[in-house]
């Protein structure tokens, strides 16, 4: 089993680039609704012509990019409960609060996070340089102006006719909601009709890799970590029923490659595969995620669509190819019965067999709406069906119920501990000045096992 493992020795360093990072999490923000027509590019592009013009300090141009790429971010657990862009409206505080607790926890992005928790505070005459008692960095404001003029603006009318319009409605709301200087900018940046072309025409993602002066961060296997658990968090704080599956995953992969032999290295790739392998699932709606009987063919269709989206979305990050497939094959089968590339026999690596055994274990494992978790019998009849029609290797199966307990065991303290980390993110996020943060958390009790 071992020969898969030594085919390939993974790299224990890696420069990764954080744009590619915030890249592929903008594509995953992007899947959730493809009617909100790449908003977040939309944002950064704007934000980041008006900042060249302003001329700002390179570590001021790079927080206010990452920040402005990612700022709605906060909106994720939301998603079901408003509309597309209503919450920019309807609760603006709220999914600001949200976006800078979950950025946050993203290693190497420094004051990003602190932009994002401001980008609707109104300018107010200067009042807004602070809130509620806060100090609120300038560039918040910037965002906030980026944002709105990226409302107006609609990509699919002609492009020039809009100029006007989006001036005057600017001018009219500048000092009451916006910085002045910051609109000052905008109208130099206007004025000139490249602006607007390469809004409307231009190749976002190339004008933006052009614009990007981020830095490679080199990071190791343990970083990586950090970062996929980052994630995960994205994907979990979305739906309680799933609330805790990447890290179940990520834990009994990781024991599983070492039961086969795997290197101290490739059990960590694992576990990264294991947190990464559903960041597709943010393209299925709650209503799908969470629905309580079967699923209709067209419904089926969307969930299985996932891990499409997760080979996406992983797929933007250089460097990250191997993981990427172990987690992006999860649903491939031996017989070539799977999805979505219908991969068969040895076209299915070690890495992508683990974590497939290790997604069903945990599924099955797990309390849904419609049924109970699966004891231990259950999940063996279960295991060996799939085995017999050909579809999971029998040796990983073997491995399983050869160190059922084991497995069990540490699928069970991943699962708690990502369970204390979500209920510490929600802490977080009500331990802030808002309220009404109780009504988007998920409820507690649902989520204890
Ligand atoms: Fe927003
Ligand atoms: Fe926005
Ligand atoms: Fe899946």
């Amino acid at each position: 089993m071992s020969k898969h493992a030594e085919r390939k020795r993974p790299r224990t360093r890696q420069a990764f680039s954080i744009f590619e990072l915030i890249d592929s999490l903008a594509t995953a923000l992007d899947v959730i609704n493809p009617a909100v027509d790449a908003h977040h590019k939309v944002v950064c592009y704007i934000a980041a012509t008006i900042a060249e013009e302003l001329g700002l300090p390179r570590q001021d141009y790079n927080d206010l990019f990452v920040a402005a790429y990612l700022h709605d971010i906060g909106s994720l657990p939301l998603a079901e409960r408003l509309r597309i862009l209503e919450f920019e409206m309807k609760s603006p505080l709220l999914h600001a609060e949200l976006g800078y607790n979950l950025l946050t926890r993203f290693p190497h992005i420094s004051e990003a996070p602190a932009l994002v928790r401001f980008h609707h505070v109104p300018w107010n005459h200067g009042g807004g340089n602070t809130f509620r008692g806060m100090p609120v960095p300038r560039l918040s404001h910037l965002i906030h102006l980026a944002d709105r003029i990226a409302v107006l603006f609609d990509r699919n009318k002609p492009v020039f006719s809009q100029v006007a319009g989006i001036h005057e409605s600017i001018d009219s709301f500048a000092n009451l909601l916006f910085d002045p200087d910051f609109v000052a900018a905008f109208r130099k940046v206007s004025s000139r009709e490249v602006f607007w072309l390469d809004l409307s025409f231009g190749s976002l993602d190339r004008v933006l890799r052009r614009m990007c002066h981020l830095p490679h961060v080199v990071v190791n296997l343990d970083d990586l970590l950090a970062i996929s658990k980052f994630f995960a968090l994205v994907v979990d704080c979305r739906s309680r029923f799933t609330a805790t599956h990447s890290g179940g995953i990520a834990a009994c992969a990781a024991e599983l490659g070492r039961l086969a032999g795997m290197s101290r290295n490739e059990c960590k790739m694992l576990k990264v595969a294991g947190y990464l392998h559903d960041i597709g699932k943010l393209s299925v709606p709650n209503t799908i995620l969470e629905k309580p009987g079967g699923l209709t063919p067209e419904e089926w269709h969307v969930m299985r669509a996932h891990t499409y989206h997760t080979r996406n979305i992983l797929g933007k990050i250089t460097g990250l190819e191997e993981i990427t497939a172990w987690a992006a094959e999860h649903h491939e089968t031996l017989d070539g019965g799977g999805y979505p590339l219908h991969l068969a026999g040895e076209e299915i690596s070690l890495g992508s067999r683990i974590v497939a055994v290790s997604d069903i274990f945990t599924a099955l494992s797990e309390d849904r709406p419609y049924r109970k978790g699966f004891d231990k019998e259950e999940t063996r009849e279960n295991f060996e069906k799939r085995v017999t029609e050909g579809k999971l290797s029998p040796e990983i199966v073997d491995l399983l119920f050869d160190n059922y307990d084991v497995l069990d065991g540490v699928r069970r303290q991943a699962q708690h501990e990502e369970q204390v980390k979500l209920a510490d993110f929600w802490q977080a996020a009500r331990s802030g000045y808002l309220t009404d943060l109780e009504d988007a958390a998920p409820d507690r009790a649902a989520l204890a096992r």
